[in-house]
């Protein structure tokens, strides 16, 4: 459900020159790193996402910016807005998903589970009702 996708905190090693955050297969989120993609130069007032996955799990972090994340699971909706980049939500298998309220000069770091397969989207929202 959308009460699983939590927000994690991730580390922030601070020093007077800058931050360094660090995520780690099964340390910080609990599954493996198999692919990262990011988003940016979203035009302002545009809407991403929009879909849902079968299986994949990812970490979806505010590297620069920030955004709005409405996540629905068919019974709830949850709206998250990520603006630090020690903080990642991390979305569980399953849940629709659409992406809004982008920053100008926004960058949305995806960490994903598995490797890109349009095989595990559901990208049409009755089919994602039927689905459940
Ligand atoms: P899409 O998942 O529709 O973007 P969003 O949900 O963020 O709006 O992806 C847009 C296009 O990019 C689509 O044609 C599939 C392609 N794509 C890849 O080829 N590999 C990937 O890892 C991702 C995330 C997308």
């Amino acid at each position: 459900s959308v009460f699983n996708c939590n927000v994690i905190e991730l580390n922030k090693i601070h020093n007077r020159a800058g931050n360094i955050t660090v995520v780690e297969n099964h340390v910080n989120i609990p599954f493996d790193v198999k692919r990262v993609y990011y988003l940016y130069d979203v035009p302002g007032g545009e809407t991403r996402g929009g879909h849902a996955h079968y299986h994949l799990q990812q970490l979806i972090v505010a590297a620069s910016g920030s955004f709005d994340v409405i996540l629905d699971d068919g019974r709830a909706k949850r709206t998250v807005s990520l603006n630090r980049p020690n903080f990642g939500l991390y979305v569980t298998p399953g849940i629709w998903r659409e992406l809004v309220n982008f920053s100008s000069g926004a960058v949305l770091l995806v960490l994903a589970s598995m490797r890109y397969d349009e095989r595990d989207y559901i990208r049409d929202y009755a089919e994602y009702k039927l689905s459940l």
